[in-house]
C-alpha cells in the first residue's frame, strides 16, 4: 500500500468543506512527493469504523473523486469550532480513533495556554499580563496598571467577541470598542468599569473571558496591526519558521485577523516603516524567529508532538516582542494575500513532508 495522509475535515452545511482550496492543494503537493492525500469527515467512517468515504484530489487528472479506503495512519485534523452539533461529533471521533497518530490537535484554551507558556522563563517576558475575568473591582484594579486592556473570549477565533478598553481622563472613564460575537464592529463610547457587565449581558464574561494587557499596536493612520507567524515541522522532523506576515486591521476595528477585513503586508515593509535602523528591523526580526521556535518546542514538551502553529505576534514601539495568541490550526492565506509565493508553498508541503518523514 502506499503511503497515505488523512486530513480530518467537518461538512458544514450542504455537505460544504471549509477549506477545499488547501485540501486540493495539499493533494497536488502530496501527489508529487509520493503521498496519497485523503480528505475524510467522521460522517465518511462507515462499517464499524473499517471503511471511510474519502475524497482525494489528481492533479493529474484534474479532478476530485471519491475513494474507498482503510484508515490512513496519520492524521491532519483541520477541523475549527463551527457549532455544537459539529463539535460533538469531532470530539466522538477523537476519542474513539485514539490509536490513530494526530499530527495536529487542539492544544488549550487561552487561559490554559497562558499559564503553560508562563512556566518557561525565557517565554514569560513575551506575554501580556492575562488574568481571568471575575468582576468589575478586579478589572478596574488590572485597568490601573494597563491604560489599555483586551477582554477576550478563551476560546474564541476570528476575532469574535473581543472588546478593547482604554482608559481615559480619570478612572472609571473608558473607552470601549470592539467587536460583537458576531464579528460586528461595535463604535468607540464611553463607558463606566461598573456598567460593563450589563452592556455585555448574555457574553458569559465571568465564564469565557480573559482580560489582556493592550499592546500599544496602533500605526500613524490610526490602525491596528500586528504579525502572524507560522513555525513548522520539516521533512527531517525540526521546527522550523515557515514565514511570518504583517497584518493591518481595517479603520475602527482593534483587531487585525484578515477575515474582519485586515490586510496582510510582508514582516520586513511593516517593521521599516516602524524602525527607521535597519539593524533594529533586523534584530526584532531575529528576536521574534528565536521566540517561535521556543514555543513551539515548549509546547511540544506539553503536548506531545504536532506539525505545527500560528503564534500571533506583536512588537511594541519600543520593538519588544509579544505573544498574544497561538493557533493550532493555523491558516496559511497570509503567505498567499503577500506574493510570497514560496513560503506559501512551503506552508502547504511542510506537513506532507514531517508525515513522510513519519511514516519512514
Ligand atoms: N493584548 C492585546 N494587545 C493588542 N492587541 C490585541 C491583544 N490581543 C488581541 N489583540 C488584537 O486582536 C486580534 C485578535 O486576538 P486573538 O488573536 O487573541 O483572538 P482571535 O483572533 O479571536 O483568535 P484566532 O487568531 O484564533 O482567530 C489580534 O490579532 C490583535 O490584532
Ligand atoms: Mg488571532
Amino acid at each position: 500500500m502506499g503511503k497515505q495522509l488523512g486530513v480530518l475535515a467537518m461538512y458544514m452545511n450542504k455537505r460544504h468543506l471549509e477549506e477545499l482550496s488547501f485540501f486540493r492543494k495539499l493533494c497536488i503537493i502530496g501527489e508529487r512527493l509520493g503521498l496519497e492525500v485523503l480528505i475524510f469527515t467522521p460522517d465518511d467512517v462507515h462499517q464499524n469504523g473499517t471503511m471511510i468515504h474519502t475524497l482525494t484530489y489528481r492533479g493529474t487528472e484534474r479532478r476530485w473523486v471519491r475513494k474507498w479506503s482503510k484508515f490512513p495512519p496519520i492524521i491532519y485534523d483541520r477541523c475549527r469550532y463551527h457549532g455544537a452539533v459539529n463539535f460533538r461529533k469531532l470530539s466522538h471521533f477523537r476519542k474513539k480513533y485514539t490509536k490513530l497518530r494526530y499530527i495536529s490537535k487542539p492544544l488549550a484554551n487561552k487561559w490554559k495556554m497562558h499559564q503553560l507558556l508562563s512556566e518557561h522563563p525565557g517565554i514569560a517576558p513575551h506575554l501580556p499580563a492575562t488574568i481571568r475575568y471575575r468582576e468589575p473591582r478586579e478589572l478596574g484594579d488590572f485597568l490601573k496598571k494597563h491604560a489599555v486592556v483586551y477582554m477576550k473570549p478563551k476560546s474564541g477565533t476570528g476575532g469574535r467577541g473581543i472588546i478593547r478598553l482604554q482608559r481615559v481622563g480619570g478612572i472609571p472613564a473608558l473607552l470601549m470598542q470592539g467587536r460583537d460575537p458576531a464579528r460586528r464592529i461595535i463604535p468607540a463610547r464611553k463607558i463606566t468599569v461598573e456598567q460593563i457587565p450589563l452592556r455585555l449581558a448574555g457574553w458569559k464574561l465571568n465564564e469565557r473571558y480573559i482580560v489582556q494587557q493592550g499592546i500599544p499596536l496602533e500605526l500613524k493612520d490610526g490602525r491596528v496591526h500586528d504579525f502572524r507567524m507560522l513555525v513548522q515541522k520539516d521533512g527531517d522532523g525540526e521546527w522550523q519558521v515557515t514565514g511570518c506576515a504583517g497584518r493591518i486591521g481595517p479603520r475602527q476595528s482593534v483587531t487585525s485577523n484578515l477575515h474582519g477585513g485586515g490586510t496582510a503586508v510582508a514582516m520586513e515593509t511593516l517593521l521599516k516603516k516602524r524602525f527607521s535602523s535597519e539593524q533594529k528591523v533586523s534584530e526584532i526580526r531575529n528576536e521574534a524567529y528565536e521566540l517561535g521556535l521556543r514555543i513551539a518546542l515548549h509546547l511540544e514538551k506539553k503536548f506531545g508532538p504536532f506539525c505545527e502553529a500560528g503564534l500571533d505576534l506583536a512588537v511594541d514601539p519600543k520593538g519588544h516582542v509579544w505573544l498574544l495568541e497561538v493557533n493550532p490550526k493555523p491558516s496559511r492565506e497570509v503567505f498567499n494575500r503577500i506574493g510570497e509565493k514560496e513560503t506559501y508553498r512551503r506552508a502547504i508541503s511542510r506537513p506532507l513532508e514531517y508525515a513522510l518523514w513519519l511514516i519512514r
